[in-house]
């Protein structure tokens, strides 16, 4: 079980990857809060950073802690990200998506220069797929895409998976991701080879893009309640 200290005490270590003129990407969820909290504690104290956040929510948080925002349109280049992730393996290899921001995550992800990810403990797994993995596909055509998901994923080697239409919290309607798109869960139990599994699924009509984060990651920090541990790739 997650607690909030191990959370805070990884977003703390990551702000050591933050320079003065940075152009940086800004995660979702519980973790990368912390972080966009305290990022905007310093630029309160004279930091002088832009950023670009990975979805809606981190956005509404970010305006709301008068941090700067720039359009995607007018970055060149983006020098760190400080995310979360659903797990992470012993490669720096992640799901991501549980709160559906994995296509905005992923795109800033890969195009930044450093990407950090910070988690607490119970994210680190020896290896992926208890997790039910998110992916992400276009309303059109859904049905026939969640069958090709689901062949994807059995070529792939998963046993007995369980693809999963993502429903709005509390609701019987669809999910709809801040990209106008649908979420697949896919209950994998385990991945028995994640890069094969990552290629299956890009190569799915319909697929706009999956929570495998491969290679992408080169720092990862784990919170504990006394401070953090830092692994780089
Ligand atoms: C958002 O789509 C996800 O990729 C999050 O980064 C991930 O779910 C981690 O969130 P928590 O820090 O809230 O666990």
């Amino acid at each position: 079980m997650a607690n909030e200290l191990e959370k805070e005490n990884a977003a703390a270590a990551a702000m050591e990857y933050v320079e003065d003129g940075m152009t940086i990407g800004l995660g979702t969820g519980s973790t990368a809060k912390y972080f966009v909290e305290m990022l905007a504690d310093e630029i309160a104290d004279g930091l002088i950073v832009r950023c670009i956040e990975t979805s809606e929510q981190t956005r509404r948080l970010a305006s709301s802690l008068a941090i700067p925002l720039v359009p995607f349109e007018q970055i060149d280049r983006i020098h760190l990200t400080v995310d979360g992730a659903d797990e992470v393996d012993g490669n720096g290899y992640l799901i991501k998506g549980g709160g559906a921001a994995l296509l905005r995550e992923k795109i800033i992800a890969n195009a930044s220069d450093h990407m950090v990810v910070i988690a607490d403990p119970s994210k680190q797994v020896e290896r992926l797929g208890a997790f039910p993995l998110p992916v992400e596909v276009t309303p059109f055509g859904y049905t026939i895409t969640a069958k090709k998901v689901f062949d994807a994923l059995c070529a792939a080697g998963v046993d007995r998976p369980r693809v999963e239409l993502r429903k709005e919290h509390g609701s019987v309607e669809l999910l709809v991701t801040d990209g106008g798109n649908h979420i697949l869960d896919c209950h994998c139990g385990r991945i028995p080879d994640a890069e094969a599994l990552a290629a299956r699924l890009s190569n799915v009509p319909g697929v706009v893009e999956h929570g495998l984060f491969i290679g992408i990651a080169r720092t990862v920090i784990i919170g504990s309640e006394n401070g953090a541990t830092v692994f780089e790739f």
